[in-house]
């Protein structure tokens, strides 16, 4: 009987100590995955910075205090660079102002964090986790150069809500040790990971990264590499057929939000969501799926959609979409 190497592997990861295959609980033993990088600090990155640093500092009571030495912080550039450290020091001294983490705590997780411009830093990390813009050109050109520079065990995986996995793998010239991570906004309190494998991943090393979300203190679900993986894949749709019911005159703003509050259970209605998560990323990721798949129904702008993002009313971040907003506060729905 001729057993191929890829069974070898399930069976391998099958008989892995717990370590690796505790998606969901916290543990006190370390990971494989010592120092970690991660490339951008914009609303993703910096929160997954926060929380890998969190995991990994001295008595943390939800993860081990073993999970990294180090987490390099990096960005292109300075001012972005500063820009994600201050959102961190901020997240972190509204944890301690609220008695949610004390300034031991608040000190030794920060101690755990490298920021730097200096690409050689990721050279010898064991993980790294990319959150840059989602351009396609940008991330395949960052994995080749990481894949000629960074040592040869080192795991790859971009935290990309929409874009092909697969060709970011290939691009890194090391597709059986990248994966992708897709963790949900805001960073720090929502709890799902989702961890992609394409059909390349190693199953060894997927399992190592299902262990390592564990670690931090996430809970890890498994998908293939599919538009939009399972949430945004069921997410997104709603959140245009909300903009439909809006754009059609059925229903108001306001109505719609509550109506899935009250409704369904959801935290936040669908409109406030999409103004949360910001109507040019809702645009981009389904004006991708549209072109790629032009023949699947659930994928279609709306037409309000494409207006809000033309005006540059892009919700939370401009202060203006489906509804006004000062700052992080939400107002009253725009007319
Ligand atoms: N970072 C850190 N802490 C934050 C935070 C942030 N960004 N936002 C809020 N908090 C803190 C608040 O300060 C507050 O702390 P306190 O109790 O000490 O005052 C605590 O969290 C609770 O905040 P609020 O009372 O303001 O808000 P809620 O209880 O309503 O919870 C929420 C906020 C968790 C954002 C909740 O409304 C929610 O779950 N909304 C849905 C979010 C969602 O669906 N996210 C997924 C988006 S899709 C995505 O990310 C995929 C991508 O690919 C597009």
């Amino acid at each position: 009987m001729i057993i191929s190497s890829s069974l070898v592997r399930r069976v391998a990861a099958s008989l892995l100590p717990q370590r690796t295959r505790s998606h969901s609980s916290a543990s006190t033993v370390g990971t494989p995955f010592d120092k970690l990088g991660v490339i951008g600090l914009g609303l993703m990155g910096h929160g997954i910075v926060q929380v890998a640093a969190t995991a990994s500092s001295s008595s943390s009571s939800s993860s081990s205090s073993n999970v990294h030495s180090e987490v390099i912080a990096y960005e292109s550039n300075a001012s972005y660079l500063d820009g994600g450290r201050d959102r961190i020091l901020s997240s972190v001294e509204r944890l301690v102002s609220r008695g949610k983490l004390t300034s031991n705590d608040a000190e030794s997780l920060l101690s755990k964090i490298t920021y730097t411009t200096d690409r050689d830093a990721l050279d010898d990390a064991d993980l790294i986790i990319e959150a840059i813009v989602e351009d396609v050109e940008l991330k395949n050109d960052l994995f080749k150069d990481l894949g000629s520079r960074c040592k040869s065990s080192a795991i790859f995986a971009s935290n990309t809500s929409s874009l092909c996995v697969t060709n970011m793998a290939i691009a890194s010239g090391r597709p059986d040790k990248f994966v992708g991570i897709h963790f949900f906004n805001p960073v720090q309190l929502m709890r799902l990971v989702e961890v992609v494998r394409t059909e390349y991943t190693d199953p060894t090393v997927f399992e190592d990264v299902m262990g390592w979300v564990g670690h931090i203190g996430k809970v890890g679900v498994s998908c293939r590499d599919t538009p939009g993986f399972i949430v945004n894949r069921l997410l997104v749709p709603n959140l245009m057929q909300a903009m439909s019911l809006v754009e059609r005159g059925d229903a108001s703003i306001g109505d719609v939000d509550l109506s899935m509050q009250l409704g369904a259970g959801h935290p936040m209605g669908p409109l406030h969501l999409a103004d949360y998560i910001g109507l040019d990323t809702c645009s981009f990721i389904v004006e991708g799926w549209v072109k790629d798949f032009p023949n699947d129904a659930s994928f279609y702008v709306p037409a309000i959609l494409k207006q809000k993002v033309e005006r540059n009313e892009l919700g939370r971040k401009t202060g203006k979409g489906f509804y006004h907003w000062d700052g992080d506060k939400r107002g009253d729905p725009v007319e």
